[in-house]
């Protein structure tokens, strides 16, 4: 039987998922991979470099590519970014591979925690609660359809947040336990 020692954090912008992705990984002695930041070196480029110079659908090939080659190995935990459950084909490779966990957050939360940021090209020109949310509901159903697990993260630690994944999945005991 396959071996599904990859965990994937999905969710929306500004969900918490590299933050809780990079807690997590340290907590469980997994290898943490953002996907954003490994497209950026490999490519050379930021993202919004990407979207302007390539376009979209091309930052979406690199997306799948790195998944596949993320289900070659094991052990990962995944930043993912907010548009990869969008894809079908990346629902099930990630599901292949790993356990799905999608973090939640109102969209005023979102919006408080990516203000500022300009390395989103879909919110650029679009940072407000009302765009936020519109995006967010037209997404939600892929979210909700991709995870095996939903954790909110309103108002909460990133330890709490890990504690809940934890506890949801048993995470780490299987993830050793798989591999010893
Ligand atoms: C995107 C989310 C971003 C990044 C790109 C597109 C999206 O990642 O991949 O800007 O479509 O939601 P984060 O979710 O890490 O911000």
């Amino acid at each position: 039987m396959e071996k599904k020692t990859n965990i994937f954090l999905i969710g929306f912008m500004g969900a918490g998922k590299s933050t809780v992705a990079r807690r997590l990984s340290e907590a469980c002695g997994m290898r943490l991979i953002e996907m954003d930041e490994q497209i950026e070196q490999e490519q050379g480029m930021k993202i919004p470099e990407i979207f302007a110079s390539q376009g979209e659908a091309y930052f979406r090939g690199l997306e799948t590519a790195l998944l596949e080659d993320l289900g070659r190995s094991g052990g990962n935990v995944v930043s993912c970014g907010g548009g990869v459950p969008m894809r079908e084909c990346n629902v099930r490779e990630m599901r292949r591979s790993g356990r799905i966990i999608c973090l939640s957050a109102q969209p005023e939360t979102i919006y408080e925690r990516v203000r500022h940021s300009h390395n989103r090209p879909l919110l650029e020109g679009n940072m407000n609660v009302s765009y936020i949310s519109e995006l967010m509901q037209a997404r939600l159903p892929k979210y909700l359809e991709a995870a095996d697990v939903i954790v909110c993260t309103d108002e909460r630690s990133v330890e709490e947040i890990c504690g809940e994944i934890q506890a949801a999945c048993g995470l780490c005991e299987e993830w050793r336990r798989l591999h010893r």
